[in-house]
């Protein structure tokens, strides 16, 4: 099938979070089993700095804001994707440095209702067929609040390819204002309860929702979630009442990027492989921790340097987008009492809101030796520190599949989860009886609070010290598939209905 994924980022041309890499990952899978799958982005100014070449295909003049906009539609190539990137080019909205969403000073653009709203004209426009070309899509297959408005738009269309909208999270829903609604010149009638209208304003979340064919989400457990009103965000009405239209399908890894044996972001390659069983990706995942402390400067001393007195001091992990979902002030809260209590050390990469990034960095500086904070976005400490932390800690509050688990199991650092969503599905407990039986990858805890999260890290602690059970926990976690394989499938299943 022709299949045209409209995002509004994708690794390896600009990414905040798993969004993008999931619509970079799952075309990679679909084209394996045969799909030809196209990709359409803003031209994001990195975006365009990060194609080798690129030709205008044709143009369209769309409505926006008291203007109307002449949209290039580009064709971009890029010597490791080809050809398979489209790009809509409107300078004035797109062509901005830095996060697509916020300007650097953490603000939302003011003017992403008209920015996201062309954009999802462009994509209906393009989801007739590629200009110039026999390219049409047999499913335009959207993702997030930034595209809700193409299945709206596609509607309206004969004859028009099938939609299929997958909300990655919830939290975010492209609110925006009445005057935005009639300034944009949408259609009056989608000004209701039945259609974008959502408390006083309209959301192209539920846009999204309403207008696509089908509505997927990124995990069986957070499909089942979000129907209900403490995880729904008051769209747990709309939710419901899809029915089957409704499916969580788990995201995959891409198992290229993501893998530590092939891995060139980390000091030292290594993996489980059944035959050669002898525990070398022990040593290996040794040489990435002690390479992880020295360049953090947690090995503040000679002897700290050494294999063995890396080995014996567990070292935590966490990398994410400081935002309340994540449960950091959830870390924030028990780092002192696990610091006072225990020898452990934790990494802990990401950026966001400016009390999070305070907070670390407050506890960073009194804790010199044990706390290394690294604010910013860096994808090669993010791979150092699933290779050489021994745990990863993810305690969110809510999480839609999370990614960054799954990246820990596959490279033998078990996570340390809150049960909620993908986490859910993804983790399982390190209960004695899962030991024994050898089907526990990780450690899960049940009430989102300090306590229970530091007495979940305690009791990984606890198995860190028993290296025959450590290890075979890691060793569980690193042969699970969490390859795209089995969820590209139950896509593919989906655009056939
Ligand atoms: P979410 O999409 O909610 O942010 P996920 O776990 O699904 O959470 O995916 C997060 C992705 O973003 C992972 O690939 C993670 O490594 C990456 N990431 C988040 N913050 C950073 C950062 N500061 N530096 C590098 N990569 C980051
Ligand atoms: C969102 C979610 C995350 C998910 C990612 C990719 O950003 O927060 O849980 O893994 O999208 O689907």
């Amino acid at each position: 099938m022709n299949i045209l994924f409209a995002a509004s980022e994708a690794f390896p041309f600009i990414k905040t979070g798993g969004l993008g890499d999931v619509v970079h990952s799952l075309p990679v899978a679909l084209g394996k089993l045969g799909d030809d799958v196209r990709l359409v982005l803003p031209a994001y100014r990195d975006v365009l700095a990060a194609v080798d070449s690129i030709k205008e295909v044709g143009y369209r003049d769309l409505p926006g804001i008291g203007v109307t906009h002449r949209v290039r539609i580009l064709r971009a190539h890029q010597e490791e994707l080809g050809d398979y990137l489209y790009l809509i080019d409107v300078p004035t909205l797109f062509d901005r440095p830095g996060n697509p969403y916020v300007h650097s000073d953490g603000f939302n653009w003011p003017d992403n209702a008209e920015r996201f709203t062309v954009f999802s004209r462009a994509v209906a426009y393009l989801a007739k067929g590629v200009p110039g070309s026999h390219w049409i899509p047999d499913v335009v297959h959207c993702h997030d609040w930034q595209t809700g408005m193409v299945p709206a738009f596609i509607s309206m269309t004969y004859p028009r390819p099938k939609t299929v909208f997958t909300i990655h999270n919830l939290a975010y829903d492209g609110h925006f204002s009445h005057d935005d609604f009639t300034s944009l010149a949408l259609p009056p009638e989608w000004w209701s309860l039945n259609y974008v209208e959502f408390y006083g304003g309209f959301s192209m979340l539920k846009a999204g929702m309403i207008f696509s064919d089908h509505v997927t989400t990124v995990s069986p457990t957070y499909a089942r979630e979000i129907c209900t009103p403490e995880f729904g965000y008051r769209f747990e009405g709309v939710l419901n009442h899809l029915g089957d239209k409704l499916v969580g399908i788990l995201n995959g890894i891409d198992l290229d990027i993501w893998n530590p044996m092939t891995d060139s972001h980390i000091f030292k390659n290594y993996g489980y492989q059944e035959k050669t069983a002898g525990k070398s990706w022990v040593k290996n995942k040794l040489i990435n921790k002690i390479n992880l402390l020295k360049n953090t400067g947690l090995a503040d001393n000679e002897s700290e340097n050494s294999s063995a007195s890396a080995k014996s001091m567990p070292l935590l992990g966490f990398i994410g987008r400081l935002v309340e979902q994540k449960g950091v002030d959830l870390i924030m809260a028990m780092l002192p009492r696990l610091f006072e209590t225990t020898d452990v050390k934790m990494v802990i990469l990401g950026s966001g809101h400016m009390h999070y990034e305070t907070g670390l960095k407050a506890l960073a500086e009194q804790y010199p030796t044990r706390l290394h904070f690294h604010i910013g976005y860096s994808e090669d400490l993010a791979h150092q520190i699933e290779a050489g932390c021994d745990m990863f800690i993810m305690p969110s509050r809510f999480e839609p599949c999370g990614l960054n688990q799954m990246y820990s199991l596959h490279y033998g650092t078990p996570p340390v989860v809150s049960f909620t969503g993908g986490l859910a599905d993804t983790v399982t407990d390190a209960t004695p009886m899962a030991v024994e039986d050898k089907t526990a990858n990780g450690f899960v805890f049940y009430d989102l609070n300090a306590d229970a999260l530091l007495a979940a890290i305690n009791r990984a602690l606890e198995l860190y010290r028993k290296p025959k059970q450590w290890q075979q926990v890691c060793e569980t976690a690193m042969q699970q598939e969490l390859g795209w394989e089995a969820s590209a499938k139950k896509y593919q299943e989906l655009y056939m209905q």
